[in-house]
């Protein structure tokens, strides 16, 4: 496919020449005789290419270039101009022109220019497409999975999303449990019936078997009227129990009839209804743990851990840590109004490197803050390591000292080694995690035989 050319000048002379040349090579050619009616062309039809004069009356050709609308790959603009004038051509390529030819035009220079720029077109909107199609393939309802590990998650939840299973999502704070929930609802058939989320932790004990049943009228004191408990509301649709870890035992025993049974009944109220829900639950406790200590019902545990969804955290699949980064980047600078178009490699090798323990919504707070306290284009390293390290340290008298005592010098030197290890062995890095001077880490490595595999350049 040959690219449209939208051809502007004022001289209707030199309109025709460029018009017969380029459509002798079998290009389309769109002409307009000012940089007003191009513009307007154009945002009907748009062009894929624009070669415009430079001295135009009205709007004059490096005009039209900034006012050219900035689609996902802008046309590339060709600047004519005569003898005079060059040093202003120059000027336009600075300002984004893709190329200038001076008058007389040349027959052969132009075509090779127009060749030129339409295979940068071609380059740019092949890297558009192959772009899309990467995020395409690897988002699902907004979720960013690069990762092997999150590719494998999208996986299971596409196969699990077409059943009724219930499932249970694991995973750290902020790793994306909620996320993973919802894509599940809205990516099966129940989509069009409410997704209805539930906080365990945030009931009170005594309202949670009214807001999960219901009550009919008179029930107890106070029981206005009859009311819809949120399992019933859910009805053909997804419930998600968050926080399930937190659900207090009286209510675990209800839950599990719901289970068994499939029928609710609200407080007060003489016959059952039966209910068509799937539920999902999330918990970043350790569950099994709670069984073990008798604080969750093991018949429980079993009934919603029919399908386990287990959320890596952000640490362990780093190659998320880059399309995240760009994503949040976008939706902040345009959200804030903020130019800030990219993060420079220094700020990207800090972001990539860090643990981060509050996981995705760390991430996107992090973002957040920097975009909007940033003043260029660019997000430099000082933008981000100022939001990184707002942590508290840690507090050593929050350490018991244990009963039979403590041996501080094993203690220490494992902690050089988790230093290590988390720096990928770097010595100056893990010195500054463990606010030690380098010699100092040093001369420990050597005193406890600690070897790095890594020299410091
Ligand atoms: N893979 C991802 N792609 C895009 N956004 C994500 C991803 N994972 C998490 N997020 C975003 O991070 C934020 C936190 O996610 P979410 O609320 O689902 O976490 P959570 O595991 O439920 O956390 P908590 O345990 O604290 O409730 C949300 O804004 C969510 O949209
Ligand atoms: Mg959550």
């Amino acid at each position: 496919m040959k690219p449209v050319i939208m051809v502007v000048d004022d001289e209707p002379l030199q309109r025709e020449i460029i018009q017969t040349i380029l459509e002798g090579e079998g290009y389309q050619v769109e002409t307009a005789a000012s940089g007003h009616e191009a513009l307007a062309l154009m945002k009907k039809a748009p062009a894929d290419l624009v070669l415009t004069d430079l001295k135009m009356t009205g709007m004059d050709g490096i005009e039209l270039l900034t006012a050219m609308p900035r689609g996902v790959v802008p046309p590339p603009v060709i600047i004519v101009t005569a003898h005079g004038t060059i040093d202003s051509a120059v000027e336009a390529v600075r300002n984004g022109a893709f190329d200038y030819l001076t008058k007389p035009l040349d027959k052969t220079r132009l075509l090779l220019a127009v060749r030129k720029a339409g295979e940068r077109v071609a380059i740019l909107s092949e890297n558009a497409r192959l772009k899309e199609e990467l995020y395409g393939r690897f988002r699902l309802e907004g979720i960013i999975a690069r990762s092997p590990a999150m590719r494998q998650v999208i996986a299971l939840l596409q196969k699990v999303a077409e059943t009724s299973s219930t499932v249970m999502v694991l995973g750290e704070s902020g790793s994306g449990k909620e996320l993973v929930a919802r894509a599940i609802h809205y990516n099966s058939p129940r989509r069009s019936r409410p997704f209805t989320a539930v906080n365990c932790a945030a009931i009170p004990e005594a309202l949670f078997e009214n807001e999960l049943f219901g009550h009919e009228t008179g029930a107890y004191t106070g029981a206005v009227g009859r009311r819809q408990g949120l399992v019933e509301a859910s009805d053909g649709g997804t419930l998600f129990l968050d926080e399930i870890g937190d659900l207090p035992m009286a209510m675990q025993s209800k839950l599990l009839r719901v289970l068994q049974d499939r029928e609710v009944r609200r407080i007060g109220g003489k016959e059952s209804i039966r209910i068509d829900v799937r539920i999902i639950t999330a918990t970043n406790k350790d569950l099994e743990g709670e069984v073990e200590k008798g604080a969750f019902r093991e018949d429980l545990f079993y009934r919603l851990n029919v399908v386990t969804l287990d959320l890596p955290p952000l640490r362990e699949r780093r190659e998320d840590i880059v399309p995240l980064v760009e994503f949040y980047l976008q939706k902040f600078s345009a959200e804030f109004g903020r130019p800030v178009r990219e993060v420079s490699p220094e700020a990207m090798r800090l972001l990539i490197e860090h643990r981060w323990p509050g996981n995705v919504r760390q991430l996107a707070a992090v973002m957040e803050r920097a975009i909007l306290l940033s003043d260029g284009p660019v997000l430099t390293r000082d933008d981000v390591a100022g939001r990184l390290q707002a942590r508290r340290p840690v507090d050593p008298s929050r350490f018991e000292l244990p009963e039979d005592g403590l041996d501080l010098e094993a203690f220490e030197k494992e902690m050089i080694r988790k230093a290590l290890h988390r720096t990928g062995g770097m010595a100056t890095r893990a010195a500054r995690l463990l606010h030690m001077s380098y010699k100092a880490f040093l001369y420990r490595m050597e005193k406890f035989g600690i070897k790095s595999d890594r020299q410091d350049p």
